[in-house]
């Protein structure tokens, strides 16, 4: 049995290698020379996903009959004992390809509160960026993001919001450092 633990990042944007996964870069600076940590990405936009049909099969069965990209990614969260989830904000919420990806997690919904299967606990992170901080942008996401966390046993341990006010992430010394600081203290607390 391993006793490292399986970290699950799942980047957001639609944008590679920009603000959000700046973001996930920093605070997983620590991490990525951990041995104690087994970590594994997930660019979620590249993934080829249905939208959730509202079949409800998974009510009875716990699995989702769609078969796609996302089959694999139901026993990776299963065994996850963290989630971080990296994600912009798009009209007051998680961009549409994030949305897809938490709607085909339904099935951990019946699993959890009808089927009562034991899910394992997790922690979970949550990074978010947008460019103007006006009319609470963040208060969508975090809600989605909360009820994601509850289907799949996580709970939101940490986050960090950050406006870019027409910046890049890494021009923003400060949020860098923070970012960075929150991940170096999540990681070591997490691999103890
Ligand atoms: C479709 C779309 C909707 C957006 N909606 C908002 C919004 O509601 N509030 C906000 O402050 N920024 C909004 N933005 C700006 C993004 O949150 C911002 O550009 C973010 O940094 C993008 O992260 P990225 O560099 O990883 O793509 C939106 C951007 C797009 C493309």
């Amino acid at each position: 049995m391993s006793l490292k633990k399986n970290v699950l990042v799942l980047h957001g944007s639609p944008r590679k290698g920009r603000n959000t996964d700046h973001m996930l870069e920093t605070f997983l600076e620590g991490a990525e020379k951990n041995e104690l940590l087994d970590i594994e990405h997930v660019f979620v936009p590249a993934l080829n996903i249905k939208p959730c049909l509202a079949c409800f099969s998974c009510k009875s069965s716990g699995v989702c009959p769609i078969s796609d990209d996302m089959q694999p990614w139901y026993k990776k969260i299963s065994d996850a004992d963290s989630i971080v989830i990296g994600t912009p904000v798009h009209f007051n919420g998680v961009p549409a390809w994030l949305k897809i990806f938490i709607d085909r997690c339904q099935p951990f919904y019946y699993r959890k509160f009808f089927l009562k299967q034991t899910i394992k606990p997790k922690t979970g992170y949550l990074l978010a960026c947008c460019d103007e901080g006006k009319a609470g942008p963040f208060i969508g996401v975090e809600k989605t993001i909360e009820a994601f966390f509850y289907c799949i046993n996580a709970s939101l341990s940490k986050h960090y919001y950050c406006v870019l006010n027409g910046k890049h992430f890494n021009e923003l010394v400060t949020a860098v450092d923070e970012v960075r600081a929150l991940g170096n203290s999540v990681f070591s607390q997490l691999s103890q």
